[in-house]
């Protein structure tokens, strides 16, 4: 696959802590629902854009895509094809897409989903750095969505992202399984 190499070498200049600060991050995420009516800065924007860009996937395929939108009246109709109104509070929606060739995994998955999943996990993190909130959206009508944001057919979206400041400070709160539920070691545990 194509692709610039890049060779960052990162000096440390406070004590090198990176662990503390992911997960921190993957504490303090939670779906974003309340969104100031603030605008978020594009420096912040590129470097969560960034964040996406720098994701593993298989092969390095690399096959994401994102469209930005913060036009208000775009925003609107893309709440309006999703039937989730929070979604034009955000002051930025990302489109997530791949431009995929369906390339299946020896394993037998698609490529596309899990990468670009991957990278959106990313910019979730990557804005709670930023003290932006995110909110994935999986409920929205594709063709609609395809038609407002001027989309190939051909291209997947494969997921809806909320981004801005929240109205509610970030919470370490969340209602998941405990390890010893979702974990076997060795041997599945019937
Ligand atoms: C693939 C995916 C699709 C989702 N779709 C929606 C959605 O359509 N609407 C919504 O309000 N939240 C959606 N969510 C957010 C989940 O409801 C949320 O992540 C889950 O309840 C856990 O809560 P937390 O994100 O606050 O930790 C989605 C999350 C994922 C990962």
């Amino acid at each position: 696959m194509s692709g610039i190499n890049e060779t960052i070498v990162i000096a440390y200049t406070h004590g090198g802590n990176i662990e503390t600060d992911v997960y921190e991050a993957i504490e303090l995420r939670k779906s974003v629902r309340k969104y100031l009516n603030r605008e978020v800065e594009s420096d912040k924007l590129i470097r969560v854009l960034n964040a996406a860009r720098l994701a593993p996937s298989a092969s390095n395929r690399q096959e994401w895509r994102f469209v930005v939108v913060t036009d208000s009246w775009r925003r609107k109709e893309l709440a309006d094809a999703s039937g989730r109104s929070f979604l034009a509070q955000a002051p930025v929606i990302i489109i997530c897409c791949a431009a995929t060739d369906h390339h299946i995994m020896t394993c037998s998955q698609l490529c596309y989903p899990i990468d670009t999943a991957i990278a959106i996990d990313h910019i979730t993190l990557a804005a709670v750095a930023e003290g932006l909130g995110t909110c994935w959206i999986g409920a929205f009508n594709a063709e609609k969505t395809k038609k407002i944001a001027g989309i190939p057919p051909k291209i997947k979206i494969v997921e809806l992202l909320a981004l801005g400041y929240p109205v509610d400070p970030l919470k370490k709160e969340k209602a998941r399984l405990p390890l010893d539920e979702i974990v076997y070691y060795e041997k599945w545990k019937i």
